[in-house]
C-alpha cells in the first residue's frame, strides 16, 4: 500500500462512490452503512457483498436490501493469493472505488492492497495501537483498562496496523464484561464508520506516511476525561 513517505491528497470534491463491503459475521456495521445511505446521509451505494462464510448473518442483510452478494470461501482456494485474486475480479467488475472491511476475518497480502490502493479500510473494536488482533474487548476488559472504543483505519498488510482515520473512546467500568464493554463500543462503531466513508466521499482524506489529515474538520476541544473522576484536583 502507498503509505511510506508518500503523500495522496485526495481531491476535495463530493462525489457518490461505490462501495465493496467484505464481511464473515454478524455484519451490524454493515447495516450501519445501509441504514445511513437510505437515510441519505452517506453518498455512496453498496455494488456488492462478499463473504468468505456462506452463514454469515450479514448475507440475511444484503438478501432484505437487496444487495447483491457472493459467497467466496476461502478454504476453496489454494493459496491466499488466488483467494484475493477471485475478490478483486469480483470487485472490480462492480467498478468499487473503496473496499470496506466489516468484520471480516481474513488477512489481505500486498496482491489485494495493491489493488486498491489507499481504498480498503477496517474497522476495529479498540484504540488503536492496544489491543490489536482478535477478542480486542475481551483483552481491554480483563487488562482494566478505563478507556476503550474503536478505530477506523486504512488496511495494510499487518494486523490492525494502518493509518487511523477515526477513533471513539468509550469509558469501561470495573464491573465491565467482555459483552458489556463490546456492546458500548459497537454503537460508536456504527457511527464512526459511516463517517469514515463519508469523509472518503467528500475527498477529505489526506495521508501523509502515517498519518490522515481530514481536511476542513474541526478541531476537537482540548478537554481532557479522567475514569473515575477527579475528586481533588
Ligand atoms: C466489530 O466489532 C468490528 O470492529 C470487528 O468485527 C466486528 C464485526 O461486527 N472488526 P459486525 O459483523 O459488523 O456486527
Amino acid at each position: 500500500m502507498q503509505t511510506n513517505n508518500q503523500c495522496r491528497l485526495f481531491n476535495g470534491m463530493k462525489q457518490k462512490i461505490n462501495l465493496g463491503v467484505l464481511v464473515s459475521g454478524s455484519g451490524s456495521n454493515l447495516q450501519a452503512i445501509i441504514d445511513n445511505i437510505e437515510k441519505g446521509l452517506l453518498d455512496a451505494e453498496i455494488k456488492v457483498i462478499i463473504s468468505n462464510n456462506a452463514d454469515a448473518y450479514a448475507l440475511v442483510r444484503a438478501k432484505k436490501h437487496n444487495i447483491p452478494f457472493v459467497i467466496i470461501k476461502h478454504s476453496d482456494f489454494e493459496d491466499r493469493e488466488s483467494f484475493e485474486r477471485k475478490m478483486i475480479d469480483v470487485l472490480k467488475s462492480f467498478s468499487v472505488d473503496l473496499v470496506v472491511m466489516a468484520g471480516f476475518m481474513r488477512l489481505l497480502s500486498p496482491v489485494f492492497l495493491n489493488a486498491f490502493p489507499m481504498s480498503i479500510m477496517n474497522i476495529h473494536p479498540a484504540i488503536l495501537p492496544a489491543f490489536p488482533g482478535v477478542h480486542a474487548q475481551k483483552r481491554a476488559a480483563d487488562y482494566g483498562v478505563r478507556f476503550s472504543g474503536c478505530t477506523v483505519h486504512f488496511a495494510d498488510e499487518g494486523v490492525d496496523s494502518g493509518p487511523i482515520i477515526i477513533q471513539a473512546i468509550v469509558p469501561a467500568y470495573d464491573d465491565d464484561t467482555e459483552d458489556s464493554l463490546a456492546a458500548r463500543i459497537l454503537k460508536e462503531e456504527h457511527r464512526i464508520y459511516p463517517q469514515a466513508i463519508q469523509f472518503y466521499a467528500e475527498g477529505r482524506i489526506e495521508v501523509i506516511g502515517r498519518k490522515v489529515r481530514i481536511k476542513g474538520s474541526e478541531r476537537i476541544p482540548e478537554k481532557p476525561l479522567h475514569n473515575p473522576s477527579l475528586t481533588t484536583f
